[in-house]
């Protein structure tokens, strides 16, 4: 029984601590997640496995590789919705976009038509090379408007790591950080999981996220899940986190 309890603990779906993920890459067809309804459908399953009930689609909106629009991600959120019923899966789903700060972001907020998630929030990514020039005044500019800003990875931001200081400025400044579990698990490297985990010591983490792709991805984290470090970590996180937050703005689709 001993040896058979050690290998069956580890098949045991461990949920997480919040029930909404603010970022994912599970809209069918819009980017370089999910290719396609199926494997949509997978995804939301795995994600519900994990606790998840409530699903905040943010496909990558970035010039020259994924540029999104309104339209283009609102026609895969609505197939998606419409199989979500039709499958009877109890998640619900809202459509927004993780947007790279770049010139195609700038066009589509100057032209008022960015997907803010609930609560006016925009969860934005930097390039992995650099900063965009004058972020800061971006961002500002952005608060001012009325949107609240939430940084994607920022603990995957290789120049951040190395300058951590600037985690403090842009947090100061109000913007709020989103880490991915994969940087927890180990999955994008030891400096993603170190910056993640200072940023947490330093009480600078307010959403969570699962990131998630494919399939490899949620395996990754549901394992990570089970780990003796995550107890840990998510006693010290969850008076923190901020992702179930954005339920109460909830607008019911349908
Ligand atoms: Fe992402």
């Amino acid at each position: 029984m001993g040896l058979f309890s050690i290998f069956s603990h580890h098949h045991e779906p461990v949920e997480l601590f919040y029930d909404t993920d603010v970022h994912c890459h599970i809209l069918p067809g819009v980017d370089h997640g999910a290719a396609d309804m199926a494997t949509a459908m997978d995804l939301l399953r795995r994600e519900f496995d994990m606790g998840i009930r409530h699903v905040i689609c943010t496909s990558h909106v970035t010039e020259g590789t994924f540029e999104n629009t309104r339209e283009s991600l609102t026609a895969a959120y609505d197939a998606l919705c419409a199989e979500v019923k039709r499958q009877q899966l109890p998640i619900e789903l809202h459509v927004s976009a993780e947007y790279r700060l770049d010139d195609y972001f700038i066009k589509q907020y100057h032209a008022d038509v960015l997907l803010p998630m609930p609560g006016n929030w925009l969860l934005v990514e930097n390039s992995f090379q650099q900063e965009l020039l004058n972020l800061d005044e971006l961002l500002f500019e952005l608060q001012i408007k009325g949107y609240n800003i939430v940084m994607a990875h920022p603990e995957r931001y290789a120049y951040y790591g190395i300058r951590r200081e600037r985690y403090e400025q842009l947090h100061n400044a109000g913007v709020k950080f989103q880490i991915n579990l994969l940087s927890l698990a180990g999955y994008f490297g030891g400096n993603a999981r170190d910056n993640a985990l200072w940023l947490i010591k330093n009480n600078m983490v307010e959403m969570l996220g699962s990131d998630m792709h494919f399939a490899g991805h949620a395996e990754e984290i549901s394992k990570y899940l089970a780990s003796r470090e995550w107890r840990k970590l998510s006693e010290r996180l969850e008076p923190h986190i901020i992702n179930d937050r954005l339920t109460t703005y909830w607008s019911s689709p349908n």
